[in-house]
């Protein structure tokens, strides 16, 4: 078959440009040269039609309702996969041996601890302070700690430390946040302990309390951070790859992508979600209100957890997540009256013509904060949790795009400048 392409007409000029087919048949017209062959650019806000690069990691399909990371379902790595073994098949592209998994395993126990002159940097910061700008500081801050490593092109060895590091440490760092938060002293990393338990033990033991692990929380927390891993290319992943792009460290690029997240728009909306649910249920009037409010355009509110730039037929997480918030609170003996107020929303949404003609569905952050509430993790951490969750995903687009074959470009976009033409300036004693 002939290659495809698309043709431009401007003022009567045809410019032909090439068409780029992904594996699962997507299409995007190649714009690379358009500016060298027209003088025009694209104008395309919040970048709803624009490829910022090709990637392998990850393929969704918003009108399908599909994730998949490196091939597969997520419902299949939800039920069956260990978060290691998710980020380790995100960040290298194949699921690990027995052999290297152990290995990989191996890195994040060595790596759980952070510096102990780290532990002076929480001492500064006031215990109002938001969880997520003290993640945010704290990982830029742990390039410090890595004299004699090539930070900026790490080698093959360097890398997995690197990502390592990243991975295990922010969860003692959300852990030490949390404890800071309640003035409570940090509890240090486990060596016998895996991922999730460790990080429910440093989060929820103390000198003098020993928190019990339960099997099922283990598992809801371990299905929430596997939904979290990726999700190709979001505002944070974005960021990471913009700011990486400018060849500036690992650490520094996810520590952008962290403050991305924090936005109640894209991670922070399961924190506002709860203050929602929260604030319907003290009110007591019931959930019309809100969903009027919603579809006022004379009001900014917005439904928090409903809606997603991608998905327009349902959110595959948000149907796994509804039912393990469901199966957690059964089996810990919870009535969360916030449960049934999110199930009623979402019935109505789901029947409302507003939401149906906008292709309005609840998203991934609809019920995570009924899961966060129900194991005890507060509200201001959940956004935190999103980022632990997040890690491996934005580690395998900073390597994906650092080491893509002809090298990166630095991201760099136009814009259409409408401000002022040029004028002069007038002295202001005579303004
Ligand atoms: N409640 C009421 N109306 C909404 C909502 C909502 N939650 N979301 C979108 N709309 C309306 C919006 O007002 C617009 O209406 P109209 O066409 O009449 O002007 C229409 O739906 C299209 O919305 P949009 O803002 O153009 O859509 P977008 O793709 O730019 O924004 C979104 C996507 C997720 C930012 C948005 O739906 C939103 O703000 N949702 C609430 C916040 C939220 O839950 N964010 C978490 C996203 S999932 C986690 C993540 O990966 O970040």
């Amino acid at each position: 078959m002939d290659q495809e392409t698309a043709k431009i007409i401007i003022n009567d000029n045809v410019h032909e440009l090439p068409v780029i087919t992904g594996s699962e048949g997507e299409r995007g017209i190649d714009i690379s040269r358009l500016r060298a062959l027209t003088n025009y650019v694209t104008f395309d806000q919040g970048f709803g039609n624009t490829a910022s690069c090709s990637s392998a990691i990850t393929f969704l399909d918003g009108e399908a309702g599909i994730l998949r990371y490196r091939g597969y379902p997520i419902e299949q790595l939800a039920e069956h996969s260990s978060f290691l073994e998710t980020a380790y098949l995100l960040i290298y592209g194949h699921l690990p041996t027995a052999k290297q998994l152990r290995e990989f395993s191996g890195l994040f126990t060595n790596h759980s601890m952070i510096h102990e002159d780290m532990k002076n940097v929480f001492k500064g910061y006031p215990s109002t302070a938001h969880p997520m700008g003290i993640l945010a500081s704290m990982v830029c801050s742990l390039s410090a700690y890595y004299p004699g490593i090539d930070l900026v092109d790490p080698t093959p060895k360097q890398f997995d430390g690197i990502a390592t590091q990243l991975m295990s440490k922010i969860r003692t760092i959300a852990a030490f946040a949390y404890k800071k938060s309640i003035g409570e002293p940090f509890v240090y990393p486990r060596e016998d302990l895996e991922y999730v338990p460790n990080f429910l033990n440093m989060m929820f033991s103390s000198p003098t309390r020993q928190y019990k692990i339960y099997d099922e929380v283990v598992t809801a927390l371990k299905v929430l951070l596997i939904l979290h891993a990726d999700h190709e290319q979001n505002c944070s992943t974005s960021t990471v790859r913009l700011v990486g792009s400018a060849k500036a460290n690992l650490f520094a690029s996810i520590s952008a992508g962290i403050c991305a997240l924090w936005g109640p728009l894209h991670g922070g909306a399961n924190e506002a979600v709860l203050d929602m649910l929260e604030t319907i249920h003290k009110e007591g009037s019931g959930i019309d209100k809100y969903i009027d409010m919603a579809k006022d355009k004379s009001s900014s509110f917005l439904l928090m957890g409903v809606g997603h730039r991608v998905y327009k037929s349902f959110d595959p997480r948000a149907k796994i997540i509804k039912k393990c918030a469901h199966d957690l609170l059964h089996k810990l003996g919870i009535n969360d009256p916030l449960l049934e107020i999110a199930i009623k929303i979402e019935e109505k949404v789901l029947k409302d013509p507003y939401f149906i003609e906008r292709n309005l569905y609840p998203n991934v952050d609809f019920y995570s904060g009924i899961i966060y509430k129900a194991i005890g993790i507060p509200k201001d951490m959940f956004t935190v949790m999103f980022a632990i969750g997040r890690m491996p995903g934005w580690i395998a687009h900073w390597k994906e795009m650092v080491e893509a074959p002809g090298g990166m470009k630095i991201g760099r976009p136009r814009q259409i400048y409408v401000g002022a033409k040029t004028r002069d300036f007038v002295p202001i004693n005579k303004r």
